[in-house]
């Protein structure tokens, strides 16, 4: 399959490809996009077998979900049983913007978009083309993050074409994504609205509009409730293992840490904040951003660790971030890299 690549600079002046690529979402095909938290691929959220190629072109477990994006508040009504009034005040304070909402889902929703749960996840992505994708194919889009199944997710086009060309008909490349990391995913379903997984709209965010707000915590017995959590995700090539030290610290362990790595033969990567940044051995050094400017962290964090991929090293060593603000949803996002493990 032949992947077409367009750059959309301004909504306006290319609308005729906007609508070309509404145009392959109506007649069944897939087509990457940018919205305000990484790079989608969507399909008709409406048709089983469309929904069914995304699964394809990723490689993605079938019993794992996928969000339907819309462009419009009222565009819910027809994809859920009901429609809470806390949901409402929520949608409207935060749409578009990176809130997933989770619904009873009405019969609309095909089986396959929910993964066979009798719910279905909602969001109004924050992004001009995003929004005019979805206003030119008519439908909601199903769309997961654009990346191959278990990598980090994409930021940039590049990183859509790396994972996807010759797999999707589309690609709207809209620059780099601002936020960096995926939407925050709240479960309406409950008794207690639940974070099934962190993201830039924070708990106390939340707590603005509902009177409790619970964060789920998957531990290895239960069975998670965003069934995307339980698997390998945002992995480079090589081992990542998370050190919790700052300072002086975190430079003499490290340093250590590098001269054992030496003497085995192996090259050792370094991901770490600026503040921690000097007189650090390693065979590759990237300073991922400031701890105390935790956006550029998560702007950064899913690019890094793809780059690390164009290097030979065997091992990456990756600095904590202060689990605080966005910090929760980075140190999310880089303990599933890590899959836990810490030195
Ligand atoms: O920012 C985002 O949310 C991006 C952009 C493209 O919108 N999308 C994204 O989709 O991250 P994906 O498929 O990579 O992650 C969706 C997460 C998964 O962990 C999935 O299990 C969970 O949301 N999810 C989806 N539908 C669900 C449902 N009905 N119940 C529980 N969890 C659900
Ligand atoms: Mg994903």
């Amino acid at each position: 399959m032949h992947t077409t690549y367009y750059k959309i600079n301004h909504v306006n002046k290319e609308m005729n490809r906007i609508v070309q690529a509404g145009q392959m979402i109506r007649d069944g095909g897939l087509v990457a996009f940018p919205t305000e938290t990484v790079y989608g691929l969507g399909a008709n959220g409406l048709d089983e077998s469309s929904v069914q190629k995304i699964f394809m072109a990723k490689g993605r477990p079938s019993d794992n979900p996928l969000i339907l994006h819309i462009a419009h508040l009222e565009d819910v009504n027809p994809l859920v049983k009901m429609l809470p009034e806390k949901a409402l005040q929520l949608a409207e304070r935060f749409w578009p913007g990176p809130l997933t909402l989770i619904f009873k889902r009405s019969e609309l929703v095909p089986e396959t978009v929910s993964g066979g749960l009798s719910t279905v996840a909602i969001r109004m992505p924050d992004h001009p083309v995003a929004l005019a994708l979805i206003e030119a194919s008519g439908v909601p889009l199903a769309a997961p993050s654009a990346n191959r199944s278990g990598r980090p997710s994409p930021t940039t086009a590049q990183h859509v074409l790396q994972d996807l060309e010759g797999r999707i008909d589309y690609v709207l490349d809209g620059g780099p994504t601002g936020l960096g990391l995926e939407s925050t995913v709240l479960d309406l379903t409950v008794d207690v609205p639940t974070i099934l997984r962190p993201g830039a709209i924070s708990r106390e965010d939340l707590l603005d509009i509902l009177n409790d707000v619970a964060v789920d915590e998957p531990s290895s017995q239960q069975k998670p409730k965003a069934p995307g959590m339980k698997y390998t995700h945002y992995a480079p090539q090589a081992p990542v293992f998370i050190m919790d030290e700052t300072g002086e610290a975190f430079r003499s362990k490290l340093n250590a840490l590098v001269d054992d790595f030496h003497d085995k033969g192996q090259k050792v990567g370094v991901l770490v904040t600026h503040e921690d940044a000097h007189r650090l051995n390693g065979d590759v050094i990237k300073v991922i951003g400031s701890k105390y400017h935790l956006a550029s962290v998560a702007a950064n964090l899913f690019k890094m660790l793809r780059e690390f991929d164009e290097t030979s090293v065997d091992i990456i060593l990756a600095q904590a971030v202060p689990e605080e603000g966005w910090g929760i949803a980075i140190m999310n996002r880089l303990i599933k890299a890590a899959g836990g493990k810490k030195l």
